[in-house]
């Protein structure tokens, strides 16, 4: 398998997407540390990891607490050797108000909350992670950013604007570590159908689904089997990239 020997962190592997991702990285062969703000949520995954004959850890961790990234990084580590590669997928779409409003009428509340999980976070969990990989001799990060890291809808203004920076950090990180052989990626979802979603109605998901020229959502197994692939030696020589993984959502 393409990750045997390897471990990896996945940040939101509660859920969705970030579930999916760890679940696809164990199949490779990856010791997975699943962190979540959700304990329960994390402590699933791994199980599901684990009943498949994988190997698991699962960790309270909240994206916004650089010091919680330090201690995930290192208990991954300690507990597997060594860590080689990252996912930082932990991100929200809305904020305590739950509105979507055009960007004079942003609730400051919001725009702290979605900027403090979505880009500080990605920051933070870069901050810890890189180390521990150039100690490892190299490896990957992916950064779970959205179509919205290059292209806008209406009304989303902070969540627009966190997951372009994510996109930022992306390329950054990849220009400083290059010669280090550390390879950071962006995968950009398209609209997916995860619990993200679930929260809208049946009218609205139909609406969505629409907006992508394969006419319907895409399923989170649709982003992590890329991940699983940047993760490992296959994407050797590609770092700094962004991958649109949405039906055509940007072409159309
Ligand atoms: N679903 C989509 O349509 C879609 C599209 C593009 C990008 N994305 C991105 O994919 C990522 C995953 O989204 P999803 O659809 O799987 O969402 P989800 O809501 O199903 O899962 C998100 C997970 O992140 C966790 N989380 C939230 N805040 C956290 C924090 N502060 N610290 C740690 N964990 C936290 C949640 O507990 C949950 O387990 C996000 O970054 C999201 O922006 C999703």
């Amino acid at each position: 398998m393409s990750l045997d020997n390897r471990s990896a962190l996945v940040t939101g592997a509660g859920s969705g997407i970030g579930r999916a991702i760890a679940l696809a990285l164990a199949r490779e062969g990856a010791s997975v540390l699943a962190a979540d703000i959700d304990e329960a949520a994390a402590r699933d995954t791994a199980a599901s990891i684990e009943a498949t004959g994988g190997r698991a850890l699962a960790r309270v961790l909240d994206v916004r607490q650089p010091q919680q990234h330090t201690e995930a990084v290192a208990e991954a580590v300690r507990a597997f050797g060594g860590l080689h590669i990252a996912v930082n997928n932990a991100g929200v779409s809305t904020g305590p108000s739950g509105a979507y409003r055009a960007l004079a009428d942003i609730d400051l509340d919001d725009w702290r909350h979605l900027t403090a999980v979505n880009l500080d976070g990605t920051f933070f969990g870069l901050r810890a992670q890189i180390p521990a990989l150039l100690a490892s001799g190299g490896g990957s990060i992916v950064n779970i950013a959205s179509v919205m890291a290059v292209s806008a809808r209406a009304n989303l203004g902070a969540y627009v604007a966190s997951k372009h920076g994510v996109l930022g950090l992306t390329r950054a990180a990849a220009v400083d570590y290059a010669q280090q052989k550390v390879r950071v990626n962006a995968i950009g979802p398209g609209y997916i159908d995860t619990p993200m979603l679930a929260r809208k109605d049946a009218i609205a998901r139909e609406g969505i689904a629409g907006w992508h020229p394969m006419g319907r959502l895409g399923s989170a197994q649709e982003i992590a089997e890329l991940a699983a692939w940047l993760a490992s030696e296959r994407a050797s020589f590609v770092t700094g990239a962004f991958y649109p993984v949405d039906g055509g959502y940007l072409v159309s």
